[in-house]
């Protein structure tokens, strides 16, 4: 009932052209498949050649980052109806390195979850617990507080277009995967959040995407998963021969 998603996160790598080219590598590589869902990512300087490269294909695009307000004096800021007019379907919101280096708070990825469903991007809201929290065993109180914070007053209408991806900070671009035992423990904790703030069939149609070090040669165990749908995938996103291998685990 869940469609699985692959999505890639290019973080601040590819040129427009770079990005250009690998989709189109990429395009040709997953043409047959149907049954999981495609996203990639790019900065937003790649977005426009990204999704003029995917046109009519099965990939879609989506951006790292959005700012809350529709236009004003924000410079530098980009509005989630900017995005939306390239042709953009989903946005990444509450990225952990968002949180570590730009100030990112369960406040603001509240307010950027909301501009994004009004803008009609679907966003893809990412949580996750440092080494030291997981070390000081508080994971899932960590959990907690993000999911509640950043989906605080969100209808169940509003969340059935929202995926969620877990991402243990310390598992990202390290090389170190969660293992599929400590990300499912995880993954159902926050399905089962989920179903106490939405109930249970908004709960159960959500995707949650694991993160961290995402590997062709892991991708297959982490999906065995009863609660993991899908992955939110950097380093192994940027080449489409090691992505492709990922969304066809
Ligand atoms: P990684 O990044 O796959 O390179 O660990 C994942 C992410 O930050 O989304």
């Amino acid at each position: 009932m869940r469609k699985p998603m692959a999505a890639g996160n290019w973080k601040m790598f590819k040129t427009a052209k770079e990005a250009a080219q690998m989709l189109l590598d990429l395009k040709d590589k997953v043409k047959d498949v149907e049954d999981r869902e495609i996203v990639l990512c790019p900065t937003f300087t790649a977005l426009e050649s990204a999704v003029n490269a995917v046109k009519g294909s099965n990939i879609k695009i989506g951006a790292q980052n959005l700012f809350w307000e529709e236009k004003g004096a924000f410079t530098g800021e980009i509005a989630p109806g900017m995005i939306k007019d390239l042709g953009c379907e989903y946005v990444i919101i509450g990225h952990s390195e968002r949180r570590q280096y730009f100030g990112e708070t369960d406040a603001t990825v509240n307010k950027r979850i909301f501009a994004a469903l009004k803008a009609g991007l679907k966003p893809i809201i990412c949580v996750g617990e440092t080494l030291q929290e997981r070390e000081s065993e508080k994971t899932f109180s960590v959990i907690e507080t993000q999911i509640k914070g950043g989906l605080k007053d969100l209808t169940k209408e509003q969340m059935a277009t929202a995926v969620i991806a877990y991402e243990p900070v310390w598992a990202i671009g390290t090389g170190k995967t969660a293992s599929k035992e400590q990300a499912q423990e995880v993954h159902a904790f926050i399905r089962k959040l989920l179903s106490d703030m939405f109930g249970k069939d908004t709960a159960s149609a959500t995707r949650i995407l694991y993160g961290g070090s995402v590997k062709p040669d892991n991708m297959k165990d982490l999906m065995s998963q009863p609660d993991i749908d899908g992955g939110l995938v950097g380093g192994a996103s940027l080449e489409a021969d090691s992505f492709s291998k990922i969304i066809k685990y």
